[in-house]
């Protein structure tokens, strides 16, 4: 089939322009007639190799001439055809030589590969033969004898084979005649033949007209006229030492080396023995190369030389004597190679940047090698410098690619010079380098990291809103947008609150800020989560803990719980007549909502009825009797207490206090008079008495609706004793701990019992103590009688025999606890 095919083409030739002669694995040959047009289709190379047309374009097919030479055509990645893109003169590229084969290469990419295509130029009859003079004179003596010949310059036809010279004629005339004669290499020489002898006098010149004809279809020819003047004798034509001189010149020769000598001698005398050298047919490189001195035969180097572009050279060199009488010899110049070429590093493709997340064994880039030099000074072997995370993998014939052999990280190294040193094997090897630089691409890998793995704040309470608290800082080192860090507090619930209502941050400079004024009595400190995320896509991000302490400041006044401050006239004590020095009589409560310093609390009597008779325990609170009452004390007495704490500076509160010296409460008859003057009118007197009386019994009704409701609350919520009650509301709400914050955890319960039904209200104070010492369970354990006493209280209302413990629940936190209350300790006992 294919074989008809390739017949039929073969019939058509002369229309047709070209035929596929033949398909090698990887190889694809084609043949071309020369001079095609631009454009001019010479196959499909894509089908011919059997390769995917769609993905032409994407592997980046090509041709590349082999070595440096020019590429004379181009493939259509479309179509996939392969099409003329340079003159292709066969003449130009082959000369003389029987098969012209123009070589290119098919590179395709991803992967790599290289086809060789083999263009066959075929020969078109597209020369003329040409003399190279246009007119041939020679001088024959008229004694030249009948059937003497005269060699001819030969016409020379530039196309080879058929189409070059096939056959001369000479235009008719008495004298001559042609001899035409082949000679080795397809060579066609012609003769002058002389038929019927000269005769001078008769005619003294005859001009002939010689015609050569290729064979070509059709025919091309091409004339000289022959001018032939008749003279007397000139005998010998020049003769050549050698007919054929054969030399060899190393390519490096410098300009000017002699390269050949040729010498011809002829045997006349005078003008007929004066030998002239010429070039006969040359090549137009030849031409230019060498010079030819006329006189002597000295054949010049006027050109430098290029082994790998012409490898040999043939110079016909024609001698002619004095009177036209020539003879030729061939000087055949072998140009010898030498390794004067470097290796040429190309980079065919580079995939710079690459992302630096590549995985391994990734090509990033293709490198081809060409060496100009044969044999081996043109093997070439290419390497890159250690230590650097790449390597040459040689693949199809002088191409290399360059892989990844490790991780890249842009963080580390950015960029990579990798110096590429290819070297041949000559003696001497020539080698060449050429560096190429291959950026390394960001790639979102790196989470922002912050700079503490902690941080902490301390704010001073009452700040202003809006002030900074705290910076964080967190450091990405990735590229740009990848390295941005963006600062934001994650949502969450602070005490019943919204992480926003409280911080705010700056999401650029992650500077921290209060959004509302802080108060330590509402909480001591709280943690947020800050999140660092950098811009990327996906986003990276990481988060810290910032601890925020609030720092307590004396913004509170001691809170007086007892004596309330209240309905003066009813805080009113009863002291026993034969109260003794030392005893207890009251105490004042007082709490203050600050910590530490500012919650560290002292009592002073400021002012006082009697100065001598009643002291305050300073941190205690406790008054007690200085000295024995007697009889001549004032019954009345009433002091001024102030309770300051130990801030700075320091806040006070103060209460007043009434005592009476008294065994009954009937003794007292101004009872309410007592922060009256004295002097108040005896009418306004009995009144107080009158109301005094009602005031008990109300008092006492009173106390006994307040059992009933003890007994169903089951829990005293409030203090009372006579006129005295403290509701429970005055109770500060919170006195939480402060973490970490270095001040001891104090816990004091004043555990107080009160007599209800006595009227000599004694304070009892079971026990101040700090919980460290003696936890609230156990003074429960060891006074059990109170709980069933309380019970007993509730069950039957009976006041005369109830005891109500009552905890003051506040916690406290102290500074140096244990020289708090100086004096007071767990068994500090009753009066
Ligand atoms: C690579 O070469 C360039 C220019 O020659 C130079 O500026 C750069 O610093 C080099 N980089 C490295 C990583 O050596
Ligand atoms: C950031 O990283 C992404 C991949 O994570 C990459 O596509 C992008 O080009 C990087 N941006 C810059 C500015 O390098
Ligand atoms: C905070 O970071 C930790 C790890 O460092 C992570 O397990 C946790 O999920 C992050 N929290 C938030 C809310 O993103």
């Amino acid at each position: 089939m294919e074989s008809i095919c390739v017949l039929s083409v073969l019939l058509n030739l002369c229309f047709c322009m070209f035929i596929m002669a033949n398909i090698a694995i990887g190889d694809v040959s084609y043949s071309l007639l020369e001079e095609m047009k631009r454009g001019a289709v010479i196959g499909n190379i894509a089908k011919d190799l059997g390769l995917n047309l769609n993905n032409l374009a994407a592997r980046k097919a090509r041709i590349d001439a082999e070595g440096t030479r020019r590429k004379y055509c181009d493939i259509n990645v479309n179509s996939g055809e392969l099409t003329v893109s340079e003159r292709i003169d066969r003449e130009g590229l082959c000369g003389k030589k029987p098969v012209c084969i123009l070589k290119q290469e098919l590179v395709l990419e991803n992967p790599l590969e290289s086809h060789r295509i083999n263009i066959n130029v075929q020969d078109v009859n597209d020369n003329s033969p040409v003399f190279k003079k246009e007119v041939i004179k020679l001088e024959i003596g008229e004694s030249a004898d009948k059937g003497s010949r005269f060699l001819l310059e030969e016409a020379h036809d530039a196309d080879i084979g058929t189409n070059s010279v096939q056959t001369y004629t000479l235009s008719r005339n008495e004298h001559f005649s042609l001899a035409v004669s082949s000679k080795t290499g397809g060579r066609i020489s012609c003769e002058l033949v002389l038929d019927e002898e000269l005769d001078r006098e008769l005619k003294n010149d005859v001009t002939l007209i010689l015609t050569a004809v290729d064979g070509g279809t059709p025919p091309r020819s091409g004339t000289v006229t022959i001018h032939v003047t008749v003279l007397d004798a000139n005998d010998n034509a020049p003769l050549f030492t050698k007919s054929v001189y054969k030399v060899s010149l190393p390519e490096n020769s410098p300009i000017d080396t002699l390269v050949a000598t040729v010498s011809a001698t002829d045997a006349d005398e005078g003008v007929n023995g004066e030998v002239l050298y010429e070039f006969s047919h040359v090549s137009e490189n030849g031409l230019t190369t060498f010079s030819l001195n006329p006189n002597s035969g000295q054949i010049l180097l006027a050109e430098s030389l290029d082994s790998e572009d012409e490898s040999s050279f043939e110079l016909q060199i024609q001698a002619t004597d004095g009177l036209g009488l020539v003879s030729f010899a061939t000087v055949i110049i072998e140009v010898l190679d030498i390794n004067d070429n470097s290796p040429v590093i190309i980079i065919k493709t580079l995939y710079s940047p690459v992302p630096e997340n590549v995985a391994l064994s990734t090509e990033v880039g293709i490198i081809n090698v060409q060496d100009r030099d044969s044999g081996y000074s043109g093997q070439v072997y290419c390497s890159i410098q250690q230590n650097i995370p790449f390597k040459l993998v040689p693949s199809i014939k002088n191409y290399y690619s360059l892989v990844t052999t490790g991780e890249l990280d842009r963080e580390l190294i950015s960029e990579y010079n990798i110096t590429i040193t290819a070297t041949d094997e000559g003696s001497p090897p020539l080698s060449s380098s050429k560096t190429i630089h291959l950026s390394v691409a960001d790639v979102n890998d790196n989470p922002p990291v912050f700079k503490e793995q902690f941080y902490s704040a301390h704010v001073k309470e009452n700040n202003k809103p809006g002030s900074s608290v705290c910076t964080v800082a967190a450091k990405d080192p990735d590229w740009r947008q990848n390295g941005t860090v963006v600062y934001s507090l994650l949502p969450s619930d602070v005490n019943g609150s919204q992480v926003s209502s409280l911080l705010s941050i700056n999401g650029d400079t992650g500077v921290i800020h209060a959004v509302r004024s802080f108060d330590y009595e509402q909480f001591k400190s709280f943690k947020v989560l800050v999140l660092a995320r950098d811009n990327g896509s996906p986003p990276l991000s990481s988060n810290v803990t910032v601890s925020v302490f609030i720092s307590d400041e004396n913004d509170n006044s001691p809170q007086i719980l007892y004596p309330s401050l209240e309905g003066k006239s009813f805080m009113t004590e009863m002291v026993p007549k034969a109260a003794q020095s030392g005893s207890l009589v009251s105490k004042v409560i007082a709490v203050d909502a600050d910590s530490g310093q500012n919650a560290w609390l002292s009592y002073h009597i400021i002012k006082t009825t009697d100065t001598g008779l009643f002291t305050i325990g300073e941190h205690s609170g406790e008054i007690r009797m200085k000295r024995d009452a007697s009889e001549s004390d004032n019954m009345k007495q009433n002091f001024v207490v102030s309770v300051k704490d130990n801030g700075e500076p320091a806040l006070s509160a103060t209460c007043s206090l009434y005592l009476l010296i008294s065994d009954n409460l009937a003794e007292v008859p101004e009872l309410k008079d007592m922060s009256y003057d004295e002097s108040s009118s005896k009418l306004t007197f009995y009144l107080i008495i009158a109301l005094v009386s009602v005031s008990t019994f109300f008092l006492t009704f009173i106390i006994i609706i307040l059992a009933v409701r003890f007994c169903h609350r089951r829990k005293p919520r409030l203090l009372f004793d006579g006129a005295v009650a403290i509701p429970s509301a005055y109770l500060p709400p919170n006195y939480a701990e402060v973490d970490g914050a270095g001040t001891l955890r104090s816990t004091y319960n004043y555990d107080a019992y009160l007599t209800t039904g006595s009227r000599t209200s004694d304070f009892k104070f079971v026990s101040t103590y700090n919980d460290v010492t003696l936890p609230a369970d156990l003074t429960l354990k060891k006074t059990p009688t109170f709980v069933a006493d309380l019970e007993a209280l509730c069950d039957v209302n009976d006041s005369k025999s109830g005891a109500v413990q009552l905890h003051f629940g506040p916690t406290a936190d102290v500074t140096g606890s244990t020289d708090r209350y100086p004096g007071v300790d767990g068994d500090e006992n009753l009066l």
